[in-house]
């Protein structure tokens, strides 16, 4: 397999052309029928990636790190706070190190304000790709995981109903980036899509912009809501999932007024009954189970999230596969 985006940056999809995101679902399709059937995909022999996480991870970093295996190469798991970032070394001297120890970088920084920035300062001095593990803004691994399943869910996307919904939580305060990547990616695909959440809850501005013009121009659609019940009306999949009062409150505390006003907004058997007979209910996980969504959902029969939270294997490993090649 030609690495066909060496070197090229895996930081947002909005960088990646409609074309170069095909590319890489072709190829996570044929890696996950390569994995089922047991056929050895060494593809990246020898190679070694940097894997920086600031925050904690299940799926992103054992996907990364299985992935680069089943390719041959080695994953270096690296926690920042051992790192000599944790006493102020600088995104570029680490950048630039670790470039020259091995073929590419990843990194999972989701601080408000900082972790986006710190992802571009290290592109700006790797000589190897850097590969967004989730930073405060984007999360490019789950939304091309999400597209996939989708795709294998739905076959077809074009004006398939797909509501992005807040769901109240109190495990911590979430990033904005899962809902963020989705609103963005999800019209390019011709999607129709519905972003809920209660006032407080908004995305950028700059993001709904991008959103509508992202549908306009690929012939899905895009609207906002603050009424949780219209969203889940005639849905065909609904993402119900928490994320931070960020745009509105920096804050890092998790417990506030505004979000306890907003307990009902939880992912029932009521809610899904008001969707498609065949809906699907999709989370990238972790979930916050009894606040976000109630267990007959999750682990009932419209529940996607273990295919979901599958196929981030498979396209972790092409984004891998198509970006670090020989040096
Ligand atoms: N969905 C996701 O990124 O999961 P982790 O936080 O476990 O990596």
């Amino acid at each position: 397999m030609r690495p066909l985006y060496k070197g090229k940056h895996f930081i947002t999809l909005e960088e990646w052309s409609k074309e170069e995101i095909d590319k890489l679902l072709e190829v996570a399709h044929q890696l996950k029928d390569d994995f089922y059937q047991n056929r050895p995909t060494k593809y990246l022999e020898d190679k070694t990636a940097f894997l920086m996480f600031f925050e904690q991870s299940t799926r992103t970093r054992n996907s990364m790190e299985a992935g680069l295996a089943q390719l041959g190469g080695h994953a270096n798991f690296l926690d920042t706070s051992t790192m000599q970032i944790s006493h102020g070394e600088s995104a570029k001297d680490t950048a630039v190190i670790l470039s020259s120890y091995g073929h590419g970088i990843a990194c999972r920084n989701c601080f408000w304000e900082v972790g986006n920035k710190y992802l571009r300062s290290m592109a700006e001095h790797a000589t190897v790709p850097i590969m967004n593990l989730q930073c405060d803004l984007y999360h490019p691994m789950q939304g091309l995981a999400d597209l996939m399943t989708i795709q294998e869910d739905k076959k077809e996307t074009k004006n398939v109903k797909v509501s992005v919904i807040w769901a109240y939580a109190t495990s911590h305060k979430k990033p904005i980036s899962v809902p963020l990547t989705q609103v963005l990616l999800f019209p390019r695909y011709g999607m129709d899509v519905t972003l809920a959440h209660p006032i407080g809850y908004e995305l950028p501005d700059w993001v709904i912009e991008k959103a509508k013009k992202n549908a306009l121009e690929n012939g899905g659609s895009f609207k906002i809501t603050h009424k949780m019940e219209e969203a889940y009306r005639d849905a065909d999949v609904v993402i119900p999932k928490n994320w931070g009062s960020w745009v509105n409150n920096p804050s890092t505390e998790v417990l506030d007024d505004v979000l306890e006003s907003y307990k009902g907004w939880k992912c029932t058997e009521e809610m899904i009954a008001l969707a498609a007979k065949d809906v699907s209910y999709m989370h990238a996980l972790p979930a916050d189970r009894g606040n976000e969504v109630e267990d007959s959902v999750i682990d009932g029969k419209h529940s996607i999230v273990y295919q979901e939270a599958e196929n981030r294997l498979h396209t972790a490993k092409a984004v891998m596969a198509m970006t670090m090649g020989n040096k």
